[in-house]
């Protein structure tokens, strides 16, 4: 099996499709939006320590776990802990899978918008009968026009189709449109950043961006902001980092291309920021926090605002965000393929035909038209709302859930000083002992503590969701709650129960050679 499992061609090909995964809306949109409701140059002390004190580490040791182990996921976790570690694998595949659904949804608005790029964004006003509402600015109108309207549906699907284009082939197909997106998304980055700073007052976006404020990180909220944003941003705890790494040459160095592949991201976000932030003070427009609104009122309001080129900038803007939201959404589902097919044995075209019709119908779910919510400052309809309770769970809980046992599961049953030396075997950039006892303690209990802070917080204080003003369905969010963690530990109990097609690999034994590859 291991002689047959595919190859990155190069390894530019490996760090385009990692980078792809993790630059993503977090990069351009959530970032900003998160600094922004943290204080912004507040954000950034939080933001930094939880990139190289967790960050990095984790990123490293999930490419290192795929290339020493050459199994997506849960089979890798399986050959360290065995069965609990298989479960846990599919319950962080599970997990993964929730938020791809809805980050499809978003990329189908955002689709929508691209189209409306092309003439009715830019109107004055649309009318929203749904909402009761004559008129309504754009583009806040037409995005609202566009949520309560059944055609979302139809671009929900396309979205679907576009990832299993991509991924029809595997890495071989990935490789080949990453290699078109990623650079790409950095041009189109680039244009936005040099049009936003050369705006007058623009600079003045950036200097709040750096302008530090220690008082700020005391406040644990802050720290789980940051924290889920690091996570979400490098694309840890999907899984994804340790299928890319599963199609690795043996000798790969994975401490330089996690190095890399952070340094990329995190200089894209930079970028994203500058970008955004300048746009934002020179057309002097409040920001308003959340994500959805940053994207999809906020910055195209700045575009609008433009003395010239409105149409193509916003055109930029979208389409931007579409490639860099594929070049991520691929990388979960070749998580979840590679995953299915190293257990069950399945082809790859009946794996992505299922994968992609549960995905279909999952992102219908949060693209539902239904208006529960007549309230525009909120979420408006059944989909949004869905989204932001979902997105709360398997994104501000989830990620980090996973973060946490990964490294105790790694860290302490591989254990951490074992994968130190085999990346170390081959890396020009020795990892210092330190990481052990990251892996082992300071990150679990750091993230430990930021989960029980928050956990405790909502089950003692207010549940989240239940502030919503939602005209009927007022145990939405109660329901939301429960049916993301029961369909997730039921749905890796099934997996894991199941009896695969390939013999499980035997475990890694602390004291095995380093395998030698199979010559073919
Ligand atoms: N890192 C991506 C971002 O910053 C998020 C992401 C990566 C993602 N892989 C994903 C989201 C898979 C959904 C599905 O936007």
């Amino acid at each position: 099996m291991e002689a047959t499992r595919a190859q990155w061609k190069s390894k530019l090909g490996f760090v385009l499709a990692a980078s792809g995964s993790a630059i993503g809306l977090g990069n351009i949109v959530f970032f900003s939006a998160n600094a922004y409701a943290y204080g912004a140059g507040a954000f950034y002390l939080p933001y930094l320590v939880s990139l190289f004190v967790v960050g990095i580490p984790v990123l490293v040791s999930e490419m290192a776990l795929g290339g020493e182990t050459r199994r997506a996921f849960p089979q890798s976790l399986g050959r360290i802990a065995g069965r609990p570690g298989e479960l846990f694998g599919w319950w962080a595949l599970l997990n993964a899978a929730f938020i791809t659904m809805y980050y499809v949804t978003i990329l189908a608005w955002v689709c929508g918008m691209l189209l409306g790029t092309l003439g009715p964004l830019w109107t004055e006003a649309t009318a929203l009968p749904a909402f009761g509402i004559d008129s309504l600015p754009n583009p806040v109108g037409f995005f609202f026009s566009m949520l309560s309207s059944g055609w979302v549906l139809v671009l929900v699907a396309v979205v679907w189709l576009l990832n299993a284009v991509i991924v029809r082939r595997g890495i071989a197909t990935i490789e080949s449109a990453v290699k078109v997106f990623v650079p790409l998304m950095w041009l189109f980055m680039g244009i936005l950043i040099v049009r936003g700073i050369t705006l007058p007052h623009g600079e003045e976006g950036v200097y709040l961006l750096f302008t530090p404020d220690f008082q700020i990180a005391r406040d644990p909220g802050v720290w789980q902001g940051a924290m889920s944003q690091i996570f979400f941003s490098l694309s840890l705890g999907f899984g994804i980092m340790t299928a890319y790494g599963s199609y690795l040459p043996k000798d790969a160095d994975h401490a330089n291309n996690g190095i890399v592949t952070a340094c990329l991201n995190c200089g894209f976000e930079l970028l994203a920021g500058l970008a955004v932030f300048s746009l934002l003070f020179a057309f002097a427009i409040v920001p308003q926090a959340s994500t959805i609104a940053m994207m999809f009122f906020v910055v195209p309001q700045g575009i609008a605002a433009m003395p010239a080129a409105v149409k193509l900038f916003g055109f930029v803007f979208f389409l931007l965000l579409l490639m860099a939201g594929l070049s991520s959404s691929i990388s979960l589902l070749e998580a979840i393929c590679s995953a299915v097919i190293d257990k069950f044995g399945w082809s790859r075209k009946k794996t992505l035909t299922i994968a992609c019709g549960i995905g279909i119908l999952g992102s219908s779910a949060f693209a539902l038209p239904q208006v529960i919510d007549r309230g525009l400052a909120s979420n408006g309809t059944l989909g949004l709302t869905l989204l932001d309770l979902i997105d709360h769970w398997a994104f501000s809980y989830g990620l980090l859930v996973v973060g946490l046992v990964e490294c105790l599961i790694v860290g302490w049953l591989l254990p951490a000083s074992r994968l130190r030396q085999m990346v170390n075997a081959n890396s020009r950039f020795r990892l210092p002992a330190v990481f052990d006892w990251l892996l082992k303690v300071v990150i679990p209990l750091g993230l430990a503590v930021i989960l029980a802070t928050s956990l405790w917080g909502e089950l003692t204080g207010t549940f989240y969701g239940t502030t919503f003003t939602l005209d009927w369905a007022g145990s939405l969010p109660v329901a939301a709650a429960l049916f993301w963690i029961g369909s997730t530990i039921l749905g890796a109990w099934f997996l894991t129960s199941r009896r695969g097609v390939a013999q499980p690999a035997p475990r890694l034994e602390p004291a095995e050679a380093p395998e030698v590859p199979h010559a073919s």
